[in-house]
């Protein structure tokens, strides 16, 4: 367990101002989204379970008014202290902190000599526990700790050169920048830092643009830091899957990856049971109990919440959705915005559509939808069936093929069908109508009026039996398409 630290003697500065260009998308990197949420919401939610009250600065630029207003309507953020910052042309990292250092909340942190955590805001996989071993104190003379890494493939990042093989960390150097000899090297740098404010300040001042990109690097710190004879202390991470950034969709599906197995895992240990954990997708934000079962391809979004001892069958989609406890999803269901109340059996194939309000002990089978339709307990709605604006009361027994017409053509109407009645199969209602409670409505009935309590409602026109008049219809000629024997004709 990560200790939560008091805010007040840190800054934190995430870089955030970037286009990302190798995404090959107009749309900001950082709001990118990953298990349901932004790649900068997962740093900021590791940043709050080790700060509290934690005042952060935000490097925003490219994007800025949607990443603002993101974060800013954002209510599992609502607790962080945030203050952003306007890099406005993306001239680098060492650009975009410096940006920072020379704000009022930069000088702030100078005056006041709080050292400062640099994150940047693509790298979603960082844990708390990573951020809590960054930040304890500097050493005497250090002006920074720098993370670093060993990577198996260490393409695309900045390489960590040392003197000798094990000696002092000398300079950092970028892919782009580095010789064929430095390009070997697999320790490498992922922009994690924690610094003096005093130090960084100063350095920061002195960078230059001199590169095969023309940007300023916050990256050189390290070597000017070395240059300055202080201190850099390392810290190694072991875990390569925690530093996983995102700089291209590549990475983003990979990321998504890992982030889906830590919420699958996180579940399963608390006694959730996956049957086919590589195809199903949980969102970050949902919230499952002990002895729920998760079938394969099932997908769980948003604000979904899942109770005990329910079982989501094969290819579920559930999203925002409240489902009770000892419930049957049962395979292909889809279910959005909705309540499922405990017992209920839903599905093969059901659709339940936003605003649908399903009581316990229901039974809705095979292709039911709903639509903003509240059903109370203990009723069936079994099979082929369109429920729309309906308020449908307790131990209701709804036939085959059910429909309500819900849509005039201008507006939607309401069915109301109360406590215990039994619709035959094939009916349907035209709304607005009432079918009073304990009433009885048969089969093939077409309801345009209300049907008052315990009546029995016939509402389709008579059977007429003429007596010897098929034989008259024999004359008609065998379909066209098809050949004598059934075989199908083929057409000219
Ligand atoms: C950076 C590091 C590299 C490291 C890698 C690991 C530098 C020069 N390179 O490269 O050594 O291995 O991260 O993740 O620092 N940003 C701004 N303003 C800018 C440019 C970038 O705010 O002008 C932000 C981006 O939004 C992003 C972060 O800084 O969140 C990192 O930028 P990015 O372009 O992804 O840097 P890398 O090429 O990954
Ligand atoms: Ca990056």
């Amino acid at each position: 367990m990560v200790k939560i630290q008091d805010s007040s003697r840190f800054g934190v500065m995430i870089l955030a101002a970037g286009l990302g260009k190798r995404m090959r998308s107009e749309f900001p990197k950082v709001l990118h989204e990953l298990s349901g949420k932004p790649l900068l919401f997962h740093v900021l939610k590791q940043v709050g379970e080790v700060f509290s009250g934690a005042s952060i600065a935000i490097v925003v630029g490219y994007g800025r008014e949607a990443v603002e207003a993101y974060v800013r309507q954002e209510p599992l953020l609502k607790n962080l202290n945030i203050t952003f910052i306007l890099q406005a042309e993306q001239r680098g990292t060492g650009h975009a902190a410096r940006c920072a250092i020379d704000s009022p909340w930069g000088l702030a942190c100078v005056q006041q000599k709080l050292p400062i955590l640099v994150l940047p805001g693509d790298l979603p996989l960082i844990s708390a526990e990573l951020i809590a071993q960054m930040i304890v104190p500097l050493k005497k003379g250090e002006a920074l700790r720098l993370l670093t890494c060993r990577l198996a493939n260490p393409t695309g990042y900045g390489r960590l050169v040392r003197k000798g093989k094990s000696g002092p960390a000398l300079r950092i150097v970028e892919e782009k920048d580095a010789s064929h000899r430095e390009k070997e090297i697999q320790e490498v740098a992922v922009s994690i830092y924690f610094f003096d404010a005093v130090c960084l300040k100063s350095y920061l001042q002195r960078l230059s643009n001199q590169n095969a990109q023309n940007e300023y690097y916050l990256t050189d710190v390290i070597g000017l830091a070395q240059k300055a004879k202080k201190g850099i202390g390392l810290l190694t991470w072991k875990c390569e899957d925690d530093l996983k950034g995102v700089n291209d969709l590549w990475d983003l599906a990979q990321a998504a990856q890992l982030m889906n197995q830590r919420v699958l895992r996180k579940w399963a240990l608390l006694g959730v049971k996956f049957l086919a954990p590589l195809t199903v997708r949980v969102d970050v934000t949902v919230e499952l109990s002990e002895g729920v079962e998760v079938d394969a391809g099932v997908v769980l979004l948003g604000k979904t919440r899942i109770n005990r001892n329910t079982v989501v069958g094969p290819q579920v989609f559930l999203k925002d959705s409240e489902v009770g406890e000892n419930v049957r999803l049962k395979v292909g269901s889809v279910v959005e915005n909705s309540q499922i109340g405990a017992g209920s059996h839903v599905g093969p194939y059901a659709h339940l559509r936003p605003s649908s309000q399903v009581g316990s002990n229901v039974k809705i089978g095979n292709f039911v939808e709903l639509k903003k339709s509240k059903i109370g307990d203990h009723t069936s709605i079994a099979h082929l069936s369109y429920l729309g604006d309906a308020e449908v009361g307790s131990r209701v027994n709804i036939g085959c093929g059910f429909v309500t017409c819900n849509f005039d053509g201008k507006r939607k109407n309401v069915t109301v069908i109360e406590d215990d009645v039994f619709l035959g199969s094939d009916c349907q209602t035209v709304a607005p109508v009432k079918v009073g409670k304990g009433s009885y409505v048969a089969s093939g009935s077409t309801l345009t009026e209300d049907v008052p309590p315990h009546a029995l409602a016939i509402a389709r026109s008579r059977q007429v039996n003429k007596i010897g008049y098929a034989p008259k219809l024999a004359l008609r000629e065998p379909c066209p398409t098809m050949a004598p024997g059934g075989s199908e004709k083929k057409e000219r």
